[in-house]
């Protein structure tokens, strides 16, 4: 880098009858060695007039906008080095496709309305204005937006100052500490605010303002604690929680004024339902941890987004455990984001953690569950390896470190492996009597060495374990669906095994591994090590009774269940043998064990649907959820914990499908509803939608169709959406679809129809079909890379039962859309999957039955 920003101006006049914007910038830039030329991302942008600045020296130097390459070069004609300043006059696009400067579109009553704000991660600031558009080429920022009369606007910063001009209203921020240009922020609407006591805001469309309160008090009970675990301010002197109609991820992080989808901000006292309140909490404190790990400490370049990404969903589920402890937030987490990598990361088409990536639409690509997942549960594993006040120690010291700058995951385990070194001293320099020495022997550790493997090699390992008097072996492989061809890698793992006396912890380096152990043990207790465990039959059998027993904690019921399952997946154990296993869950009242295995009984039914072996699934799967029902009662009694609630859904969808007497039960609900919306819960809003569309015709149709384009509330909507895929009825499955293309729905929810729909068999010889005719309108829908196309596509495999994979490959093929050749390679490997996993459950079940 020859040339590198320090400060940029910025003046932004948004013009909403057109859709423009009339932009300035003013750059301070440094040339480091002598240049005549400087180059600038741009994109969309028509530059009116370009000028340059050294010291009192104005000239107009010649410029040129390449558009393939989104370059604005600047060339002045003269070698110049040191400081110079670059002012750019020029227009830009509100555009609709939700990324840079973009415009939203809501109603209040029956007014249109529109608003507009911005989205930069990870390469669309130059949309907004020219930029070294790298998050390495960190500047200071002075922003200036000119508002209309009737609206206000938002930035990073506080205001300094406002002035009435001819056009509206002339918002000047203070100006931003050195930041990335994706973190930048720019709002502009009929914004309506709830302020509390301290920095923060929550900002909405009118009307909603209310339903801020839950967010604005979490958010200033979550700040102190961050600030204590890093040992670090939050630096800005205030933050809004800026809730949007139109956004095309989650939730964004940008510092000092984050934003979010309305159904992820708001909250509502008595019409949101549990789940709402779990996910509201969970992605404000994402983001919110994002503002030391992402906005204060950046990484170098994106190959290193999982290290932003995983640390802020592992911190997440870090600080809401500490606040809500009944949530069981790290029981969610191990059956959410560990087992949600572990399906991706074991199919051919997967990638390491740290991949290269250069052009926009690759980085897009690489925010998935391997860069969250996968990485947020290494985070976990090496906590626990290090220990607990090690890993704090060795963030603070990175963030002290690398604060307003920028570093690599190396950086951070360096720092991890330098406080280590300094607790050793430490432990060594006190008396053996000290309280404070390290748990363990750490001394020897080093975290850059564990975890380099883990970062380059993609999937992970299988530990085999058998068992011989009084000798236990493991024995490690990489976990593939396919045989893994000629040499294969071996990753150093943190192995802890659990049995009557204390745990044995070593570093598993080598291929296979020998210890003296007798008796009953567990490996990988509480699943913190990123491995799946293949017991041997008799170990398992010993395992089976401490299950019965209850003598071995619900975590570990629910991961010795989760591994067998996912075995039967690759083939390595049989669904009887699965079945037969369950059978040690009739007592069963923990969430995690009882949600999983309900959630892989469900992919039974679905893959035998219509096919022999069904019944056999629906024998051991029509107890369970009848048991679950019976447990927990049909309405959610005041002071349960709130995944009885999550629970409760499940089973009433699921007995729904296999019993007519609960759907009908569930309809009735809706009778209620109508009358009075309160007096159902919102907790079995969904399931009561679901039950009124699954023996449903055109009627019900239309009034869930109805009921979704009248409601004003996301979160309600997104229930009946669930619902509505329901249908039995294949043509009442297609409307459903249709619908979902329709203008009464937004874009970032059409795939909150497709996914459910495709969870449900009655869409096989449908779905596949509606999508490919209905590719081009779907897929514009979305930009190149989109995650909400790519998770439409990787959806399908659910709705195939494997005769189309020839079709879908060739589609595919010839489609060559931009962002999802990944995704459609995953897709083909797993609808391979679950049909060889068809042929052979069918098989060893006609096998035991004959
Ligand atoms: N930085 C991301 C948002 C993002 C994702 C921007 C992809 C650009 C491309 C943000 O911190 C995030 O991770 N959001 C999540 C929600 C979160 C709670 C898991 C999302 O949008 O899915
Ligand atoms: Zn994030």
């Amino acid at each position: 880098m020859d040339v590198i920003p320090r400060n940029y101006k910025l003046e932004f006049t948004p013009n909403f009858r057109d859709f423009v914007f009339d932009g300035m910038a003013e750059i301070a830039v440094t040339c480091l060695k002598k240049t005549s030329t400087i180059k600038l991302d741009v994109e969309e942008i028509t530059v009116e007039s370009c000028s340059v600045r050294v010291a009192d020296l104005i000239f107009e130097p010649k410029f040129t906008v390449n558009k393939s390459k989104g370059l604005l070069t600047i060339n002045m004609r003269r070698q110049l080095q040191g400081e110079c300043v670059v002012t750019i006059r020029y227009q830009g696009i509100l555009n609709d496709k939700l990324i840079g400067f973009y415009r939203s579109i809501y109603k209040v009553g029956s007014k249109t309305k529109y608003l507009a704000t911005s989205q930069f991660e990870a390469a669309d600031a130059r949309h907004a204005f020219p930029c070294f558009d790298r998050p390495d080429l960190k500047a200071t920022f002075d922003v200036t937006i000119i508002a209309p009369k009737n609206m206000t606007a938002i930035s990073n910063m506080p205001i300094e100052n406002t002035e009435t001009v001819k056009n509206g209203t002339k918002y000047v921020f203070k100006t931003t500490p050195k930041m990335s240009t994706y973190l930048l922020y720019l709002g502009v609407g009929e914004f309506e605010y709830l302020t509390g006591k301290g920095k923060v805001r929550v900002v909405t469309t009118a009307g909603k303002s209310k339903q801020g309160k839950f967010a604005l008090e979490l958010a200033e009970k979550l700040i102190p604690m961050y600030e204590q675990y890093f040992a670090k301010f939050y630096k800005l002197p205030k933050l809004d929680l800026v809730a949007l109609p139109d956004f095309a991820s989650g939730a964004m992080e940008n510092w000092g004024a984050m934003t979010f989808r309305e159904n992820l901000l708001l909250y509502d006292e008595k019409s949101s339902s549990s789940l709402t309140k779990q996910l509201v909490a969970e992605v404000l404190s994402h983001e919110l941890a994002h503002q030391w790990f992402g906005n204060l400490v950046t990484m170098k370049w994106w190959n290193d987004l999982w290290l932003n990404e995983s640390f802020a969903t592992f911190m997440a589920t870090k600080t809401l455990d500490w606040i809500y402890p009944s949530w069981n937030l790290w029981e969610q987490f191990v059956n959410s984001a560990s087992s949600t990598a572990m399906e991706l990361d074991f199919l051919e088409s997967t990638h390491p953690i740290d991949v290269e990536v250069e052009s926009p639409s690759q980085i897009r690509e690489i925010f998935d569950a391997i860069s969250y997942e996968k990485g947020g549960s290494l985070l976990r594993m090496i906590e626990d390896y290090v220990g607990k006040l090690v890993f704090r120690a060795g963030l603070r010291l990175y963030v002290r470190n690398f604060q307003f700058d920028n570093a690599t995951g190396v950086d951070l385990w360096d720092s991890i492996d330098d406080s280590i070194k300094e607790l050793d001293v430490k432990s060594k320099s006190r008396t053996k009597k000290s309280k404070r020495v390290p748990r363990r022997d750490i001394a020897n550790m080093s975290v850059r060495k564990v975890m380099e493997p883990w970062l380059k090699i993609s999937g992970f390992p299988v530990v085999s374990v058998t068992q011989n008097n009084d000798k236990v072996t493991l024995r490690q492989d990489p976990f593939k669906l396919t045989e893994p061809q000629g040499r294969t890698s071996t990753w150093p793992i943190p192995v802890t095994i659990s049995s009557k006396s204390p745990d044995i912890r070593i570093l598993m380096n080598k291929k296979t591994q020998t210890l003296d152990l007798s008796g009953r043990f567990i490996v990988n207790p509480k699943r913190m090590g990123f491995y799946r465990v293949h017991y041997q039959k008799e170990i398992l059998d010993e395992i089976k009774k401490s299950v019965q027993k209850k003598t071995i904690s619900g975590m570990d019921r629910w991961a010795i269940q989760n591994d067998l399952f996912a075995m039967c997946l690759a083939g390595r154990a049989s669904v009887p043998d699965y079945l037969d296993f369950v059978d040690a869950y009739s007592n069963e009242r923990k969430y995690l064990p009882l949600i999983n295995i309900g959630q892989n009984l469900s992919l039974l039914l679905n893959m035998s649907h219509s096919q022999d072996w069904n019944g056999m699934v629906r024998d051991h799967a029509l107890p369970v959820f009848e048991n679950m029902l019976e447990w927990l009662g049909w309405e959610p009694s005041p002071g349960e914990p709130h995944t009885n609630s999550f629970l409760r859904s499940m089973a009433l969808v699921s007995l729904g499908r296999l019993d007519t007497a609960t759907s009908d039960r569930t309809a009735k609900l809706f009778e209620k509803y109508v009358r009075d919306r309160n007096k159902v819960h919102p907790d079995i809003q969904m399931p009561m939608f679901a039950a009124v569309a699954r023996n449903g015709g055109v009627r019900e149709y239309s009034k869930l169709s109805k009921l979704f384009a009248t409601s004003d509330s996301v979160e309600e909507q997104l229930r009946i959406a669930t619902g509505m895929c329901e249908f039995n009825n294949p043509n009442m499955l297609l409307r459903t679809l249709k619908f979902s293309l329709t203008n009464k729905v937004r874009a970032q929810n059409i795939h909150d129809f497709i996914l459910p729909a495709a969870r449900n068999p009655n869409s096989r010889g449908i779905l596949w079909p509606w999508i490919r005719d209905n590719w081009d309108p779907l897929s514009s829908k979305f930009g190149a890379g989109d995650r909400l196309l790519s998770r439409i596509v990787y959806g399908v495999a659910m709705a195939t039962d494997g005769s189309e994979y020839s079709e879908i490959k060739k589609f595919f093929t010839k489609k060559r859309t931009g962002g999802i050749e990944r995704t459609s390679q995953q897709l083909l490997e797993r609808i391979k999957m679950y049909s060889d996993f068809r042929k052979q459950a069918a098989q060893d079940i006609s096998a035991i039955s004959s």
